[in-house]
């Protein structure tokens, strides 16, 4: 495993906040994949996904993530909530670094996202019955991706950032 810390988890857990406060306490690089794969494109994601897809949105997160596990060293990784889905980045994930998983319920979801314009997977009708169901399916992946699980709903960001600091100290001793 290489020496780099990845956040995964849903939409609204934290993952950026959390991902800033962690790199500046160890001085390491904060990487955001979705970050990323708008200057790539160009374009922002609710484009990518409106003038190409999700399938080649999904695509450009798997070729990141390729790219990642061959530069990079010493980052925080905050990665797109839909990005551990695809079976193939499960084992690039955990090859590339500690992984772990900023587990919300769907009451802060709502909450954080409300009026939110820039999620296309939460656009429309019915937010509170789609966050249910992304959440209730991608649970069970998050968990099975990650080395460790994080409750991202107790404490403030800082202390969240500590939990993660702390796990990750001792896994590479
Ligand atoms: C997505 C989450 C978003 C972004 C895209 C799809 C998802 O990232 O990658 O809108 O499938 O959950 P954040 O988790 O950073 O919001």
């Amino acid at each position: 495993m290489k020496e780099n810390i990845i956040l995964i988890g849903f939409m609204g857990s934290g993952k950026t906040t959390v991902g800033q406060k962690i790199a500046g306490e160890l001085g390491f690089t904060f990487l955001d994949t979705d970050e990323m794969i708008v200057k790539k494109a160009g374009m922002e994601i609710t484009d990518i996904f409106e003038t190409q897809g999700e399938a080649a949105f999904r695509k450009m997160e798997v070729d990141l993530l390729k790219e990642l596990n061959a530069t990079v060293t010493h980052a925080v990784i905050s990665t797109g909530g839909g990005l551990p889905l695809r079976e193939e980045n499960a084992s690039l994930l955990k090859k590339l670094g500690l992984v772990n998983y900023l587990k919300v319920t769907k009451e802060v979801v709502l909450e954080r996202l409300k009026g939110d314009m820039t999620r296309p997977l939460l656009a429309g009708e019915n937010v509170e019955e789609k966050v249910e169901r992304l959440l209730s399916s991608r649970d069970s992946i998050y968990q099975s991706v990650c080395h460790m699980q994080i409750n991202a709903e107790i404490g403030t960001p800082d202390q969240v950032a500590e939990r993660v600091i702390s796990g990750y100290k001792k896994n590479i001793l």
